[in-house]
């Protein structure tokens, strides 16, 4: 329940901002459920990048969500973001999506790596739109989840106040395993 509530809360944050036609990106595919939602938001005029390095993944929810028009779907580490989304959209992207560690019902050694995390997050951070967000759900508690969680916060603080407002959301009484939600909002 409480993973929920983070996930209902990284939605809000994302509709504050997301509009018909605007770019967004799902970081981290997984079921499609996060594109989904962007994809409720931005509309058919709109465009929602998903990334997952699952192939498996990519092709079940490329299935599910066939009909939707405004997706593109990129089997492809996050990392590659800046070469795997036209150049016009560099510097238009609205909302980005990252939900990290592994696919609810595949493969739990599957996880996302802090490395090429940071590394999308900071390419995400930097094609992001002014006034556009960026929200990061991170889960300390499964192995190697807590190295990721802490160089997350790490990257999170290192970002220059001038230009990114970034706050930190946790659940669960403080507990060390909690899952955390970043919102980093980029100042206009
Ligand atoms: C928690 S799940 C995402 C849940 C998803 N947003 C949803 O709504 O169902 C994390 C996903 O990240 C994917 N992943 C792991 N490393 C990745 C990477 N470097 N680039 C893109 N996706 C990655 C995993 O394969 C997994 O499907």
């Amino acid at each position: 329940m409480q993973h929920i509530s983070l996930v209902k809360l990284a939605h809000q944050a994302i509709k504050e901002k997301l509009r018909p036609e605007d770019i967004a990106i799902d970081a981290t595919l997984g079921n499609g459920l996060d594109t989904v939602f962007l994809a409720e938001q931005v509309g058919s005029s709109g465009r929602v990048y998903g990334f997952d390095i699952q192939r498996t993944a990519v092709e079940a929810v490329a299935l599910k969500l066939a009909s939707w028009r405004c997706l593109t779907l990129i089997h492809a580490s996050h990392a590659e973001m800046d070469k795997e989304i036209p150049v016009q959209d560099h510097g238009n992207i609205r909302a980005c999506m990252f939900n990290l560690g592994y696919l609810p019902g595949g493969d739990k050694r599957i996880i996302t790596q802090a490395e090429s995390t940071l590394t999308a997050l900071t390419i995400a951070s930097r094609i992001l739109v002014d006034n556009g967000v960026l929200t990061i759900l991170a889960y300390p508690g499964h192995l190697g989840g807590e190295l990721e969680t802490l160089q997350v916060t790490n990257w999170c603080e290192q970002l220059d106040r001038q230009q990114f407002k970034a706050e930190m959301v946790s659940c669960g009484q403080n507990q060390a395993s909690a899952p955390r939600l970043f919102v980093i909002n980029k100042m206009g």
